[in-house]
């Protein structure tokens, strides 16, 4: 049977498809840091109730849920691209490499949106300055994503699909459900 779960707004495929799982959080990634993007564009940066709830369910996925995706390519997916150790998947390892750093720019990107963001939420509107700021950081979030997962979607994802056995799909997916606090058989753990 197969388990269709919720991570975030849409009902996903289930954990038997981890590659598909992968994507569909590359949907929410997009919608969220449009989300943000949208907020942040408000002259003077002013939250009314609708914008607070978009940034703040915003900066909570960022915050929370989008490094277990980064952990499921990191800690999953691509140590057993690694363990192949098949010239057939030199490429895809370099291309491994390149994401791992976009990783970390991310991250670093995402600290200093997640700063800004407290401030905002509390004070509900921000100086010119930090808004520049916090607009020109998204920016840079928008051309890094945009790239990264057209990268993944289109080669990381379809080259491990036919490179990976099914064993090995297994286990990625058991460990994202594992990630998630839930049970990859059904219930939570
Ligand atoms: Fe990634
Ligand atoms: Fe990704």
């Amino acid at each position: 049977m197969t388990m269709h779960v919720q991570i975030g707004h849409t009902p996903d495929r289930g954990f038997d498809d981890p590659l598909g799982l992968m994507s569909d959080c590359h949907r929410r990634i997009e919608s969220f840091l449009a989300a943000l993007q949208r907020v942040a564009e408000t002259p003077d940066g002013r939250l009314d109730d609708e914008r607070r709830r978009a940034l703040s369910a915003a900066l909570a996925y960022f915050r929370d849920a989008a490094p277990k995706h980064t952990a499921d390519e990191e800690e999953s997916l691509i140590p057993r691209l690694r363990a192949l150790g098949d010239e057939r998947v030199r490429p895809l390892l370099a291309a491994a490499e390149h994401l791992e750093r976009d990783h970390a720019l991310a991250e670093a990107l995402h600290a200093r949106v997640e700063r800004i963001g407290e401030v905002w939420l509390r004070k509900g509107s921000l100086p010119e300055e930090a808004l520049v700021a916090v607009r020109r950081d998204l920016a840079a979030l928008h051309g890094l994503y945009t790239a990264h997962i057209a990268l993944e979607d289109d080669r990381l994802f379809p080259g491990a699909r036919a490179a990976l056995s099914e064993a090995d799909l297994a286990a990625i997916g058991r460990e994202m459900a594992q990630r998630r606090g839930i049970d990859a058989q059904g219930g939570s753990v």
